[in-house]
């Protein structure tokens, strides 16, 4: 509503030059930009074609894992390490909130990086080259990578997906000669897989059971949440904590327990059931692990004493 009326006839009052020739350069301008929009997606040096596939959280959890396990070279904090071949599909997932493997590729080669979530949308943001991507779970995002540059690049996650966000945080590493790797102190990383298949039918020794654990912890991603020293912010940490008093929420009321296996056991099946004070705001996810997985993780956390 307004307060005066437009004076009668002004729709159909010719409109001046002066008026029509911007309109005219506006229309110009419009399909310009069309038209550049569609050969920058063809010429433009930086825009990938999206190729995505449909798949699924444990789809893709489970192809993550077994690439992992097939490539790594080391650890970087508790993070898997890998150096694909070039030309060869590289497995990255993102989980709250990490950034897994590590990759060390190869100067002037290239890569098609399959990324995917576990849980909930992440950004996958290359730096300081500040390339970004979104990552959405059920999605296979591929992504054809070439590093033209050394150095060191962080994989920074800058959609907002919860408490850990900002901790959200990978790494890719290109190097040229061999000698780079010192760089990054990952001298020892070679190309040879690092890990032995299990055999099965075999009584394995607690030390065995122990470093089977600590691989798990890493595979499965516990390490996210749960640190191994004295630090905690999501999660508390396993240092220690093997036999230890806790004092838990279950149904509304605070107990004491005592870390045992069958505590926790029942805390990676039924997560929810018991739920540690201090942590409320961060219940722990369901994980998938068979009951032999949970035992290798039960002996990893009898190694790690206070
Ligand atoms: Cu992942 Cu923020």
């Amino acid at each position: 509503m307004s307060l005066l009326s437009p004076a009668p006839g002004w729709y159909h009052k010719k409109i001046s030059r002066d008026e029509r020739m911007w309109l005219v350069i506006a229309l110009l301008l419009c399909i310009m930009l069309f038209i550049w929009m569609v050969m920058w997606h063809v010429y433009g040096k930086q825009n990938p074609s999206n190729i995505t596939y449909r798949t699924n959280t444990i789809e893709f959890a489970n192809l993550s894992e077994a690439y992992i396990k097939k490539n790594m070279v080391g650890l970087d904090k508790g993070i898997p390490v890998v150096r694909p071949e070039p030309n060869s599909d590289v497995i990255v997932m993102g989980q709250m909130w990490r950034w897994s493997p590590v990759l060390i590729l190869q100067k002037d080669e290239s890569y098609n990086l399959h990324i995917s979530s576990k849980d909930v949308m992440h950004g996958f943001s290359i730096q300081p080259v500040n390339m970004n991507f979104q990552i959405y779970p059920g999605y296979d995002y591929v992504l054809k990578f070439k590093p033209t540059e050394t150095g060191e690049y962080k994989i920074i996650c800058n959609e907002f997906c919860g408490i850990g966000h900002h901790t959200m945080i990978g790494k890719i590493v290109v190097i040229e000669k061999e000698e780079d790797l010192k760089l990054y102190g990952y001298e020892n990383f070679k190309k040879a897989p690092a890990v032995t298949p299990v055999k099965k039918d075999e009584k394995l020794s607690e030390t065995e059971m122990a470093l089977m654990g600590e691989q798990v912890y890493t595979l499965k991603g516990c390490g996210a949440c749960h640190k191994t020293d004295d630090t905690y912010q999501i999660a508390p940490s396993w240092k220690g904590l093997f036999g230890k008093e806790e004092k838990v929420m279950e149904n509304g009321k605070e107990i004491s327990v005592k870390v045992d296996e069958a505590y926790i056991r029942e805390s990676v099946k039924t997560p929810q059931q018991k739920i540690t004070v201090g942590f409320e705001k961060t219940p722990m996810p369901l994980f998938p692990l068979t009951d032999e997985e949970i035992d290798l993780l039960i002996a990893y956390m009898k190694t790690l004493k206070k």
